[in-house]
């Protein structure tokens, strides 16, 4: 079953409707949960219709309960797509009083409820869709307040409406409730809840929780108890409100979740047994690595600096508009502050790995969407210098390789020709003043010692120029993957001299450089001649103030195919590992070939 896609905004129909029922203060969102912003339009309030709307739904609650024993039984099943995938059992969470209708304590706040705007009352986030639903705030119906959610245009069981649920804490229950009502003209269906969340191993769990059987004439309520047991720790749990009834519409109404809240802390580790300074112990620059979701037993053994390799970018770390998904990321992050690590955040702004929700967004809401991701990231993780922690930070990804989609709403190229990452400089500055801001890019070193392709270089070097003027940079990186150095191409064939030459160009701002993301393929060119021969100039550049190597370990990088890995999966070391050793080791015997 495919993941919540989470559809552009813009193509959901918005269907307008009537106020019916309107009342403000009511509603079932609770003050202590993240404020969620609002986008769509607010409609008025109006008491006097409320009441009305609530002794309707009141009135003819005495009418409905002869379908709810016969729901209690279905309520634990799910649509027969999902059954198929699911992995987890009915045993994993049960249904209490499946339907009601009494909707007589209706507007009374759900005390603890973990979610905000279960009510609609204010836009759409934490809903979402998936399959062809689509979702729309609608104001012609409402079990409580003057919003409901309207779902239309289903085709499939599974095609639902999808509430974001915050992080919950695992082997605990959580009460569940939410009110459904079908659309005018529809006949009585089964609507269905499902909680589905991923965990560690990557496998999506899926848990029906409740069911009913709902109308069109009363507002019918869901409960039931969801067990969240998650192996390992997980992440994107959401519930979904679905039917087998392929193409039936329904309203939805004041969801509502309580229980224990995750702590929302991060939780330090121990510190690694084998993380004694690394290959690099005892210099003043680091050897560092990539941390992806669990963190490798030889990690400290061999490094001694950290940058998450994809939990830090924003559209993996805010999946739905203002949820935040941090627990990869505190991961790595607080194995770097554990044992004594730089920190690499990366990275804040840019074109790639953004998160799908922000084209659906207004300029002016999308610059706030940036300022808060880049406070809340900071306010999380921008410790003090305390105990000599160092925070680095990819403020800006690849300007000139994969620019923000959104630019133009940071300013776009404005008067500098770059305005946009100056304002996003300026931010990062301010909310997150301990940190050391870098910028990062590829195809700059192999470019800047070529002038018929100089054009990255150039680009980057002006970029520079004006952040470097304003006080703004604390550090230039160089990506330095494969395909940009490995002599794969002629162009990229380079040689120490050169990387030599390309280094001292951009040492002359004055600013420590880096070598962000270093691989070296073991297909077409020899993996372990070339650390040897192009290792030396990036480390042994006066300027160098560290080297980070993107992933190690071989069936664990981003070019396995190409077997960038320097270790084997068995643990066993390659020839380009066994030279950096030596390297390090300084006894200046190092030579390749000795896995071969
Ligand atoms: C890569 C990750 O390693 C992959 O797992 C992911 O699928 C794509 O991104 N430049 C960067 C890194 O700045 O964030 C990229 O990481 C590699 C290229």
């Amino acid at each position: 079953m495919p993941l919540p896609s989470f559809q552009s905004r813009q193509s959901q129909k918005i269907l307008s409707f009537a106020l019916v029922a309107a009342l403000t203060g009511c509603g079932s969102d609770s003050d202590d949960t993240p404020v969620v912003s609002s986008s769509a339009a607010q409609t008025s309030s109006d008491a006097s219709q409320a009441m009305s709307s609530s002794t309707q739904a009141e009135s003819s609650s005495s009418a409905a309960p002869a379908s709810s024993s016969e729901e209690a039984s279905s309520s634990a099943t799910i649509s027969s797509s999902e059954a198929a995938s699911t992995s987890s059992s009915a045993a994993n969470s049960s249904s209490e009083a499946a339907s009601s209708s009494d909707a007589s304590a209706e507007c009374a706040t759900v005390e603890g409820n973990l979610v905000n705007n279960g009510g609609v009352e204010s836009g759409l986030t934490p809903w979402s869709q998936q399959g062809d639903a689509m979702v729309a705030a609608a104001d012609s119906e409402a079990h409580c307040g003057a919003n409901s959610l309207l779902v239309t245009g289903r085709t499939a069981s599974w095609h639902a409406a999808v509430i974001n649920l915050p992080n919950l804490v695992a082997s605990t229950s959580y009460d569940i409730e939410v009110w459904v009502k079908m659309a005018p003209g529809q006949s009585i269906e089964t609507i269905n809840l499902t909680v589905n969340y991923t965990d560690d191993s990557g496998s999506a769990n899926y848990s029906g929780v409740t069911g009913a059987s709902v109308g069109p004439d009363d507002w019918v309520k869901l409960s039931g108890t969801y067990n969240h047991l998650p192996t390992g720790t997980s992440s994107g749990v959401y519930a979904y409100l679905e039917s087998p009834s392929e193409t039936a519409s329904y309203y939805i109404d004041d969801f509502s979740i309580v229980g224990e809240a995750a702590n929302n802390e991060i939780s330090y580790p121990e510190l690694d047994p084998n993380a004694n300074g690394g290959l690099a112990a005892g210099n003043a620059k680091f050897l560092g690595n990539i941390i992806a979701s669990t963190i490798p037993s030889s990690y400290g053994t061999y490094w001694n600096q950290v940058t998450p390799e994809n939990s830090g970018k924003w559209g993996v770390t805010e999946p739905a508009q203002d949820f935040y998904s941090w627990g990869t990321l505190d991961r790595a992050y607080a194995y770097a502050k554990v044992n004594g690590m730089p920190f690499k955040g990366h990275t804040l702004v840019w074109g790639s790995q953004e998160p799908s929700w922000i084209g659906d967004l207004t300029p002016a809401e999308q610059l706030a969407e940036v300022e808060e991701w880049i406070q809340d990231y900071c306010a999380r993780y921008d410790a003090p210098s305390d105990g000599g922690f160092v925070h680095l930070l990819d403020v800006v990804n690849e300007p000139t390789n994969a620019p923000a989609s959104y630019r133009e709403a940071l300013g776009g190229a404005g008067s500098t020709g770059w305005d946009w990452i100056i304002w996003t400089y300026e931010k990062a500055r301010e909310h997150c003043p301990e940190a050391t801001l870098l910028i990062n890019d590829y195809n700059i070193i192999n470019y800047a010692i070529n002038s018929d392709s100089a054009a990255n270089a150039n680009a980057y070097e002006e970029i520079i120029t004006l952040l470097n003027n304003r006080d703004l940079l604390d550090g230039i990186a160089f990506q330095t993957h494969a395909f940009s150095i490995n002599g794969l191409n002629p162009w990229d064939d380079i040689s120490a001299a050169q990387i030599d030459q390309a280094l001292d160009r951009f040492a002359s701002f004055g600013l420590p450089l880096y070598i962000a993301e270093l691989d070296i393929d073991d297909e077409g060119v020899n993996q372990c001649e070339r650390y040897k021969e192009l290792f030396p100039a990036m480390w042994e550049h006066p300027s160098m103030a560290g080297v980070t190597l993107w992933g190690y370990i071989e069936g664990q990088t981003w070019r396995n195919t190409q077997r960038s890995g320097i270790v084997r999966a068995d643990g066993t070391e390659k020839a380009a590992m066994l030279w950096l050793r030596e390297y390090f080791g300084g006894n200046g015997t190092a030579a390749c070939g000795a896995d071969e």
